[in-house]
Order: structure tokens, then sequence, then C-alpha cells
């Protein structure tokens, strides 16, 4: 079956949920715990097994490609202060072993739009897509994108992952219609994807939480997608009328947790949980919020 190497990660929006810190820092370089919520993004994208990083970025966000370049300057200074430790850190940021090219969006369309805007990249591969404000927190040995990777490498399906929501919440999200549960794993056929519905049309509490996996024939949907009432393409109606025309897209039920750093109060609870991870700051943390 073949291979899916490449990873699409759109970061060409504007982060208006987070403004005004992000009018001029990109969300993505916000940190978690010290780190830029890019950071564990491409993390996950290597502990997956993926080769290729596509950013379908926009012309002025140039801090994330240049947090992946080597700095000379600061690795000297901190060679010279014996800073061992945090020299360490540093280097290893810029020997990640993993392509990253970059595409241009340069009208926010929408994730729909962003993925077309990859086209010439993917070029006839199967892909993944990561939308980086949706942040996994898990304790497993197997990311769940290496679980959708093998997956779709075994059988050649495509896969979604999905998270548990509130209700109330439902109205933020991509919903799963589920058409089958299939015993054996934690996979289960999809029947529809909606976009944001109210919670009365809410066909379960299942939310697509930013990890997808598809063959190359996805991007004929997207290109026949017409805008919505925002004139954005979405990448739901691609999916939803993937599935009309029988084709299969599995779902993923999620291993660990998604923070949805989207948004003030998901971006504050996760750096919460991140914070409960880091050796050297964990007690204090703890102790001040027992306070
Ligand atoms: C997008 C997708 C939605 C998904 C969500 C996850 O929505 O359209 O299906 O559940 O990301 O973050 P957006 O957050 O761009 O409105």
């Amino acid at each position: 079956m073949k291979k899916i190497n490449k990873v699409v990660i759109p970061i060409a929006g504007l982060g208006t949920r987070m403004l005004p810190a992000t009018k001029a820092v990109p969300k993505e370089m916000l940190p978690l715990a010290g780190r830029p919520i890019i950071h564990y993004i491409v993390n996950e994208v290597i502990k997956s097994g993926f080769s290729e990083i596509i950013l379908v970025s926009s012309e002025d966000k140039t801090l994330i490609e240049r947090y992946f370049e080597p700095s000379p300057m600061l690795e000297s200074t901190l060679k010279k202060t014996q800073k061992r430790s945090l020299l360490k850190e540093i280097k290893e940021i810029s020997e990640f072993k993993i392509k990253i090219r970059k595409v241009n969006q340069k009208d926010a369309k929408g994730l729909g739009h962003a993925i077309l805007c990859a086209e010439s990249l993917i070029s006839d591969e199967p892909f993944a897509v990561i939308l980086p404000d949706m942040v996994i927190d898990s304790n497993y040995k197997q990311t769940n994108l290496a679980l959708m990777k093998k997956h779709f490498e075994k059988s050649g399906l495509s896969s979604i992952l999905f998270g548990k929501v509130k209700k109330t919440d439902v109205q933020n999200y991509g919903i799963a219609k589920i058409k089958k549960k299939l015993t054996k794993n934690d996979f289960f056929t999809l029947g529809d994807l909606i976009e944001k519905p109210i919670p009365k049309n809410a066909p379960s509490n299942l939310f697509a939480a930013g990890r997808y996996i598809f063959n190359n024939e996805i991007l004929s949907y997207l290109k026949n997608e017409k805008p919505d009432s925002k004139g954005e393409i979405q990448l739901t109606g691609a999916v939803s009328n993937f599935l009309k025309d029988s084709k299969i897209i599995n779902g993923l039920h999620l291993k660990g947790k998604v923070h949805d750093c989207g948004n003030r109060l998901g971006y504050l609870i996760a750096n919460l949980a991140f914070s409960f991870k880091d050796k050297e700051i964990k007690k204090e943390v703890l102790k001040y919020l027992k306070k």
C-alpha cells in the first residue's frame, strides 16, 4: 500500500480569537510551558513517522521558519557561558529530522482553500493535515496520527480524529455522524461530518480534533466546493460530499486529551496541563494552585 509522507499544516490564519496577543506574534509561536505551540506540533509529526511538512503560511509569518533554523550567535554564547543543557535543546530544534517547505496563502479563504494552496507540493500523494491550534496531550507511546498513518498504509482508507465535547460546545467544531462502529479497534465508519451544528441538530458529541489523513482524491472534492457565506472554502463540505459518493472515511477516537489553543481559556488550560509535565516547575505550579 502507498506510503504517506507529507503533512500539511495551515498557519496563515489571523488568530482573531487570540488578539491582541496575535497582532504581531503568530498564534503558533505562543508558548506552552516555555515552548512554542508549533514545537509540540512538529514533534508530533516526527514521532508519527512523517518526513515532510508543508506549511501553508502568509508572507509576513517568518518567525515560525526562523524558529527551526540554526542560530549560530545564540549557540556560541550558550557555549561560552557553559549553559550546556540549554545549548543542547536549542541545537536539537534546528536539527529536527524533517524537511519543512512553505507555500503562501494570499487570502484567508478557509481551511479547504489553505489545503488547495499546498496542491503543487502535495503532488499526487496522500497526505495528512494538522490544525496546529489543537494540541494533543497524550501519554500513549503511539501518537493518534501514527495510528491513522498505519491504518492508511494498511487499508488505503482516509481517517479523521475525533475527541468528545460537551453538547453545548458542538457549535464550535465539525461533528461526526457515525455510520458503523468497528469493534476490533478504535475506528468507526464516518457517515457524515457536519460543520458547527446547533446542539439540537448535532448527530453526536464527537468533534474533529484537527488531525486528518486523506487520499489524494479529496483535492478534487475541495476544488468543487463552493465558498460558504463568509466566502471560505470548508474542508467539511468536501468531506461530506466525498462520503455522499459512497467513499469511505473512518473516524478514530482520540487517545489522550486535546487542547484547543485557539481561544484564551483553552490556551490557559493547555499551559497548566503542560506545566504539570515539566519537572522543573510542576511542584510550584501545584502549590500555587492549591493556595
Ligand atoms: C476547523 C474545522 C472544524 C474542526 C476545527 C478544529 O474549524 O472546520 O471542523 O472541528 O477546525 O479546531 P475552525 O476552528 O477553523 O473554525
